[in-house]
């Protein structure tokens, strides 16, 4: 059975006051929570604080990006040592804001994909289509190039083990969510595509998150679905809150 798996995307939010605040908080409301993994993926400067104030809980790290070469004149880049030196278990690959606003392709979150599977970092790769693709009904066509580019030259054995989140670019911070049902509809599709280009049993074992306007009050429905396995949450995981509803969403 595959465990349901909360991760934050704080994207550029929080001071590191704010970051401590907020897990403090967390670390209370969820310590009783045994059966969900979560993750907190935070902005660099977080990260070791962070991890001085989780690393006795269940709460992992994870980055927001990396860079695939292991050292070297990349100004502002962080490699995967870096990250695992201050508790990164996870990292964000491929985010659509990373995508569209800095213009990474394909190509080079594959090499992103290759560099962390390498180094022991699970990636949290995140694909999905835009508006207009899913109105031209080109989301599968959509979802199925990205998998395929971006797990060029990955074996089962490594694929097993990395996290998928589909997020559609239309419902990220827009307060619009795919229905269960379209979200169910591509992620199980995903997951049939993942049969074909690997095995059933590796396609069995990925999780796949749903990402996009995820709130307490929709976090049931959409875990109800049988092939969604958890979600990558943005502005609700701000709040420890409104975060702790999401990873005890079988209370809600
Ligand atoms: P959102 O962001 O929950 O604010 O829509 C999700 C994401 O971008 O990962």
């Amino acid at each position: 059975m595959r465990r349901p798996f909360m991760a934050a995307n704080w994207k550029m939010n929080k001071t590191v006051s704010e970051a401590l605040d907020m897990a403090t908080e967390l670390k209370e409301l969820v310590s009783d929570v045994e059966d969900v993994d979560m993750a907190l993926c935070s902005p660099a400067t977080n990260l070791y604080p962070l991890k001085n104030l989780l690393k006795d809980t269940k709460i992992a790290l994870g980055g927001q990006n990396l860079h695939y070469k292991e050292s070297g004149a990349f100004t502002a880049e962080l490699s995967t040592d870096m990250l695992k030196s201050v508790g990164c278990e996870y990292a964000v690959i491929g985010h659509s804001e990373r995508r569209e606003i800095f213009g990474e392709d394909d190509e080079l979150i594959n090499l992103k994909m290759k560099r962390a599977v390498a180094e022991g970092i699970t990636p949290i790769l995140c694909i999905g289509e835009k508006l207009e693709e899913r109105e031209a009904g080109k989301h599968f066509a959509r979802v199925k190039f990205q998998l395929a580019a971006d797990l060029s030259g990955l074996e089962a054995e490594d694929v097993e083990d990395i996290v998928l989140a589909y997020e559609p670019l239309w419902a990220i911070g827009t307060g619009e969510t795919a229905t269960p049902e379209q979200a169910e509809e591509i992620i199980k599709y995903i997951r049939e595509e993942l049969a074909r280009m690997y095995d059933e049993e590796t396609a069995e074992k990925v999780r796949i998150q749903y990402g996009g306007s995820v709130k307490p009050w929709n976090v049931k429905e959409i875990m109800e679905q049988p092939n969604i396995d958890g979600a990558l949450v943005g502005g609700a995981s701000l709040e420890a809150e409104s975060f702790s509803k999401i990873i005890k969403f079988e209370e809600q």
